[in-house]
């Protein structure tokens, strides 16, 4: 499979990281061949055929900070260039989020949709702004347009809504499901740790955003709840349509009488009647209840009832993972058949 990836921060490298160790399992158990043929950064490209060296990508991209200074780099190539130049089955979309304008990753998915690639993304800033419309040019395009990764980091939230509660009606779903600001929640709570101290960490880390105030002022997890209302239960609307508060006005002493209560401040974002994105008070027993970077949904439906995932929701490896399912998905749909 032919692939172009778009953006070589912490989940490009980390993507490819996982193809260089998986390639020979991915073969042997999917007939997966998963072959990068390019890979374009903000200093321009590296491009070859029949596929990229991707331990010498990674290495110049560590040494040189870009993958133009590879031996198969090309400055000026953007990324526009390669979608309608290369001959591709997918394009993989992994741009930071940018939710004024959500471009570049705006541009590079409608582009590629509209010349019949398959888009794979974990960019949440298209789809907090365009969801509906992007859903509709990948339909009438008849190629997939796939996101799991934005959502959840590895773990499958969109996925289990999607697929295993097709048949039942969601009723809510709630949840923690932005990482750092869990991180920090936590770390004040149980660690007495400062505001700044605790987002530092979650930087080191390596799971906040490249401009954090996304994060902790709620917008993270407001595009994440956009998802979830269009994907999962059709209700079409945008960031603007949402009601989003962070969590930079809470302080020490909020957590300490929450805790006297019996219960934990999360940052929760939640589609019912109403869609919004505020701190709220969680009873410490409620599994949902999760510490450090967790994320936790609970899905309510109307005939199966509470079910409730946990999982990490962040990280280069763990959004790498759901890349790697959307690409088996890709594989499976163009062989017009599922796993056995
Ligand atoms: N900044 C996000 C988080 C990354 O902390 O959850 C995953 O979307």
């Amino acid at each position: 499979m032919r692939i172009l990836l778009i953006g070589f921060g912490v989940v490009g490298q980390s993507f490819a990281k996982l193809i260089l160790e998986r390639r020979n399992e991915l073969v042997k158990v999917h007939g997966l061949n998963p072959r990068i043929v390019g890979v374009v950064d903000k200093g321009g490209a590296a491009v070859a055929n029949p596929e990229l060296d991707l331990a010498e990508v990674l290495e110049v991209k560590k040494r040189e900070g870009t993958v133009a200074a590879s031996k198969h780099g090309k400055k000026d190539a953007s990324a526009l260039d390669l979608i309608s130049n290369l001959d591709l089955d997918v394009v993989v979309e992994t741009t930071p989020t940018n939710i004024k304008t959500a471009q570049p990753g705006l541009s590079h998915i409608e582009y590629a949709l509209k010349l019949k690639r398959n888009v794979i993304t974990t960019n949440k800033g298209p789809l907090a702004l365009a969801l509906p419309e992007l859903i509709e040019l990948s339909r009438y395009n008849n190629v997939a347009l796939l996101f799991s990764g934005t959502v959840g980091g590895g773990t499958p939230i969109l996925d289990f809504g999607k697929r295993c509660l097709a048949s039942d009606k969601l009723v809510m779903v709630e949840g923690i499901l932005n990482g750092t600001t869990n991180y920090i929640l936590s770390s004040m709570e149980a660690e007495g740790k400062s505001f700044e101290e605790a987002l530092k960490e979650a930087q080191r880390l390596g799971y906040a955003e490249a401009d954090p105030t996304l994060d902790v002022e709620g917008w993270d997890t407001a595009c994440k709840t956009v998802i979830i209302a269009n994907w999962l239960m059709g209700r079409g609307v945008t960031l603007k349509d949402l009601s989003v508060e962070g969590i930079t006005h809470v302080t020490k002493s909020d957590i300490e009488e929450a805790k006297k209560k019996g219960k934990s401040i999360k940052l929760v974002g939640r589609v019912a009647e109403r869609i919004d994105v505020k701190p709220r008070l969680i009873n410490r027993n409620d599994p949902i209840c999760i510490s450090g970077t967790l994320n936790a949904v609970r899905f309510v439906s109307q005939y199966a009832g509470d079910e409730i995932i946990i999982g990490k929701g962040a990280g280069g490896m763990e959004t790498a993972s759901a890349i790697l399912r959307d690409l088996l998905e890709v594989k499976y749909r163009m062989a017009q058949r599922w796993y056995e």
